[in-house]
């Protein structure tokens, strides 16, 4: 049975087989259960309760002040709303930096609300953690690029990986986490024909966003497919609205576009 066809729910397993077979990964982020249903009915392959939520359902001006309590909460609540999609949990800032046992503690709450792997941000200092989590049986999805809970560090939302040394940078963070364990991978807001150099030196599912077509897959953040709320946007966010019926519309196509290739397009990408 291939992943597209199968109704149990996907396992990390099965994202491998889509890189394998060249099929993209569709990966919305999702903080409830009726999102998670429409989602899970539009064919998407994961749901990542993402950090985000601090900003898009909290209101608040990073990802920053999140919780782990917050991220259990709606990877439940997704998980009760769910049957088929692959379930991530992202941890929040403060919740792994300090050790790989804080990592463990927190990263097990949040597979114990329901998640089948956690996210966490960082390159090859974070390498450590990842092998910890893994050897006890955590999966583990690597953030690299545009790391937002560094967004005091990093200046602001900017484009990484711009030039050669920061490239080079870039792409050994992502050879450090697949060394560590981590079986996928985002890569957030670099440019795309970096993006292609890491997938293709890469075995792992890399998922992108704002990091062009050729990772394996994408990961749209649900407010911006649906351009909640209106106004400035990144230069990778496609309105998913504009010509659909109805939000479920919207949802389905943004599938079908992750999965033809037809998004990102190249007025979606950031240059070297
Ligand atoms: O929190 C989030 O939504 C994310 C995605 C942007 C990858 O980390």
């Amino acid at each position: 049975m291939s992943a597209q066809t199968t109704t149990r729910r996907l396992t990390q397993l099965d994202l491998a087989k889509l890189r394998a077979s060249g099929e993209k990964v569709a990966m919305f982020t999702c903080y409830d259960a009726s999102f998670a249903r429409l989602l899970d009915g539009a064919g998407v392959d994961s749901l990542l309760v993402g950090d985000s939520l601090g900003m898009v359902v909290q209101g608040h001006d990073s990802t920053l002040p999140v919780s782990v309590a917050d991220i259990a909460y709606h990877v439940a609540a997704v998980k009760r709303g769910s049957d088929r999609p692959f379930l991530i949990a992202d941890m929040p800032f403060g919740s792994y930096q300090e050790s790989p046992a804080q990592a463990f503690r927190n990263a097990a709450a949040l597979m114990a609300a329901g998640a089948q792997m956690v996210k966490l941000e960082g390159g090859r200092e974070m390498a450590p953690t990842v092998e910890f989590l893994v050897q006890r049986g955590i999966p583990v999805c690597g953030h690299i690029g545009l790391t937002p809970q560094s967004v005091h560090a990093l200046g602001g939302y900017k484009v990484q990986g711009k030039g050669e040394e920061a490239a080079r940078r870039l792409q050994d963070d992502a050879l450090a986490l697949q060394a560590a364990g981590a079986t996928l991978l985002v890569l957030e807001a670099i440019p795309a024909p970096l993006a292609a150099a890491v997938t293709a030196a890469l075995h792992i599912v890399t998922i992108g966003i704002g990091a062009g077509v050729d990772c394996s897959g994408q990961v749209l953040v649900l407010h911006d497919v649906f351009d909640i709320p209106p106004g400035k946007k990144a230069k990778f966010v496609r309105n998913f609205m504009a010509g659909a019926s109805s939000i479920a519309d919207a949802a389905a196509r943004a599938v079908t576009a992750i999965k033809d290739g037809s998004y990102p397009a190249p007025e979606h990408t950031y240059a070297p």
